[in-house]
């Protein structure tokens, strides 16, 4: 298995919001970036978000303009995964459909060379059940970043039942190369951060739908009375109402009722208000 030091180019496969973020972030800290999605258009996106957010960075004299356009300048967009073939770890942030992703892993089993660690960013799904369509369960492991990644501290490890503990070791040391601090999760629904997460985002929702308090009073009173930065319902909106209710629902499916989806999100979703990114969720957004 390649060690940390031997780890020049990282693969991202899924250029979305975290796909684009997690290449960035390897991409500001040295590496070499293929970034893949499977249609052009989503590859540009992704390219202009991370422009977008390293010029964030700068305005915020985070990040010099020079390191800025050096990042800029590792990554590479593409459309092929073969395009991968040379990378020496890959980062999955495909749609968090179990079919996709074992899909992406089989073929990612095929193109990288037999030392390379193939990690994923689901935020939900059995890790497991990911690993086993390739020939090295025991070099898969989940990589579980926070949106937005850049600036979000914190990544969740994710030892699936084959992981090998080199593994294990290799996942908690590229993440904190990137800066970041780790904590780890057996691979069980949700993990750690999820499975906390969307009950309480879900009672969110549900306060608000049976008339406990306005949707102002409800972020307020968790903001204020428990120092987080958002409260569930800007959070939902933050994360995107579809990715809520994807969550929610496997959450349901795998440990019962107590993981029941809000109503009001259901309803929210099939109306296509998604949250920040369509500019309306429990909040308007200015465009
Ligand atoms: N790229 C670069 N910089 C960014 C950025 C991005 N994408 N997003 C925000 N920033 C920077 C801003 O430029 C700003 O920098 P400055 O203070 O130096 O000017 C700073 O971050 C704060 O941003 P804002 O002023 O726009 O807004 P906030 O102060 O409200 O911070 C936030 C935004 C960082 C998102 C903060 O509200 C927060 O931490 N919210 C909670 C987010 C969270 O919980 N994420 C995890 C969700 S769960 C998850 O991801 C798991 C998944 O599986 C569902």
């Amino acid at each position: 298995m390649r060690e940390l030091s031997e780890i020049d180019t990282v693969g991202v496969v899924g250029a979305g919001t975290m796909g684009n973020g997690i290449a960035q972030v390897a991409a500001m800290n040295g590496y070499d970036v293929v970034m893949r999605d499977i249609e052009g258009q989503y590859v540009e996106n992704g390219l202009e978000s991370i422009e977008h957010s390293l010029d964030r960075l700068v305005s915020s004299e985070k990040l010099s303009q020079a390191d800025a356009d050096a990042a800029r300048d590792r990554i590479t967009g593409t459309t092929a995964l073969a395009d991968l073939a040379d990378a020496d770890l890959v980062v999955e942030a495909v749609i968090e459909e179990l079919d996709s992703k074992q899909d992406v892993f089989e073929d990612l089993d095929g193109i990288t060379d037999d030392g390379v660690v193939l990690a994923t960013n689901t935020s939900t799904l059995s890790v497991t059940s990911i690993a086993k369509v390739t020939d090295r369960p025991e070099q898969v492991v989940g990589l579980h970043f926070m949106n937005p990644v850049p600036v979000m501290e914190g990544v969740e490890v994710v030892v699936a039942e084959k992981t090998a503990q080199e593994t294990v070791e290799f996942a908690h040391d590229f993440a904190e190369d990137l800066g970041k601090t780790t904590w780890e999760s057996d691979d069980k629904p949700g993990f750690v951060v999820n499975r906390v997460l969307m009950p309480w985002i879900n009672e969110g929702i549900r306060s608000l739908d049976e008339g406990l308090a306005t949707k102002e009073d409800i972020d307020r009173g968790l903001k204020l009375g428990t120092n987080v930065p958002m409260g569930p319902l800007e959070l939902a909106d933050h994360i995107g109402l579809d990715i809520v209710l994807d969550a929610s629902e496997t959450l349901h499916e795998e440990l019962g009722d107590r993981y029941k989806p809000a109503y009001l999100l259901k309803r929210k979703v099939e109306a296509g208000d998604l949250g920040k990114k369509t500019g309306k969720g429990f909040y308007d957004y200015e465009e």
